[in-house]
């Protein structure tokens, strides 16, 4: 069996959680360290079902400790490390930019410096996954898709901070011949999702028929993908992907967002037992997000042919069992709604 000891930063957040979910049970052999400072976005009752396996070890440590950091490394020695610790909100960047530059720039260049520090010349065999999103290359008119090629034009405080972060991955790779290797993502949906993106906010306010806050003309558009194939995608990559390289990663499934909205709307009724429409009268048009970037597409060509790989659910599947997951567990739901998130949901769209 192969061993690897491989930390992956951010697990107990949305993505991350699926990612670490799917390398403890996949490869057995592996020693699977979590590395999360739990902030609001960070929950252990998201790995709940793998907690107790001998093969994962939880370390609560924050990006911007350098002396944790320091003693992670020595204490693991660890051969990879998947980053997908951030601040992942955009409208929480516009409230608060620094946090984003705190985590998401000075947080990924201490973690490439451990990694360079520890790993020293002896670093062939290692490698530093830097998960990334496709907010960077800015936003697309009606036509087109981002490549990899594609320039970087961040438009939001968050995606600014990922390009800064990304920009100082390829330099670590230019500079110091550090093992790495960048994904760039489109919108993931699916379980544990944080009920302030999108999808999961509407499901919540469908349950207790709140208002359905669409931003600005409901006409912005997004490439929606199930968690679990960006976690598969991140395990390809892991394993398959070129050194040095980038792989565009998305769902080959545009939306606009009130089509979408709409297509929730439907299937929550129906899942339910609500007349088909009722959700639909929630929906309420309010102020806009400043810079939004109108239309995100991703060109997917590249990990398909060199890896093999293509999202393995429909939209309308991966809804479907994304909306049962929300309400068979109320519970969850319920504890991460409660405090915290309730003044940020007051403050937020108080002013919307
Ligand atoms: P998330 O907000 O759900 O989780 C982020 C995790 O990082 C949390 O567990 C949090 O506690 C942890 N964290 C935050 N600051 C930290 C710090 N200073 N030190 C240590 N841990 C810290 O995020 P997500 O949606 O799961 O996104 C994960 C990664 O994937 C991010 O890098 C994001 O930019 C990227 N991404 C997300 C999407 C998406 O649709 N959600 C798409 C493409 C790329
Ligand atoms: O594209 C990848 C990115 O997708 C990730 O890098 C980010 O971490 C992730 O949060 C996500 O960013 P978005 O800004 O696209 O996701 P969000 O769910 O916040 O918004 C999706 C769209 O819905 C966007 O056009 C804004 C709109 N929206 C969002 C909220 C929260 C609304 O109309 N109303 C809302 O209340």
């Amino acid at each position: 069996m192969t061993t690897k000891t491989i930390i992956i930063t951010g697990g107990a957040g949305f993505i991350g959680s699926h990612v670490v979910r799917l390398f403890v049970t996949k490869y057995p052999g592996y020693k699977i360290v979590n590395l999360d400072a739990l902030t609001y976005a960070g929950n252990l009752e998201n790995l709940k079902d793998i907690e107790m396996s001998s093969n994962y070890i939880f370390e609560k440590v924050n990006l911007l400790d350098t002396e944790e950091l320091e003693r992670i490394f020595t204490q693991y020695n660890p051969d990879g490390v998947i980053h997908l610790a951030a601040e992942s909100h955009v409208d929480r960047s516009i409230l608060s930019p620094l946090d984003f530059v705190f985590t998401n720039v000075v947080g990924t260049v201490n973690l490439l410096n451990a990694a360079k520090k520890h790993w020293g010349d002896d670093k062939s065999t290692k490698l530093f996954y830097h998960v990334s999103t496709d907010e960077v290359y800015g936003a697309l008119g009606d036509t087109g898709f981002f490549t990899e090629e594609t320039p970087y034009d961040p438009h939001s405080p968050y995606s600014a901070s990922k390009a800064a972060s990304d920009h100082f991955v390829r330099a670590y790779y230019d500079t110091y011949e550090l093992p790495v290797v960048i994904t760039n993502c489109s919108n993931n949906y699916g379980p544990y999702h944080f009920p302030e993106k999108l999808i999961p906010l509407f499901i919540n306010n469908i349950i207790n028929k709140k208002p359905l806050p669409v931003y600005g003309d409901g006409l912005y558009t997004r490439d929606w993908l199930f968690v679990k194939d960006h976690a598969i995608a991140i395990d390809l990559v892991f394993h398959k992907g070129k050194v040095g390289d980038t792989y565009n990663i998305g769902g080959f499934n545009e939306w606009r967002n009130i089509d979408l909205v709409k297509l929730v709307c439907t299937q929550m009724d129906e899942k339910l037992g609500r007349e088909n429409g009722e959700s639909e009268k929630l929906i309420t048009y309010v102020k806009d997000r400043p810079g939004h970037d109108r239309r995100y597409a991703i060109d997917a060509t590249k990990i398909n042919k060199e890896l093999g790989w293509k999202p393995s659910v429909t939209f309308e599947e991966g809804l479907s069992q994304t909306i049962d997951w929300y309400l068979q567990n109320e519970e969850w739901l319920k504890g991460v709604t409660s405090g915290a998130y309730q003044h940020y949901y007051e403050g937020m769209y108080a002013q919307r």
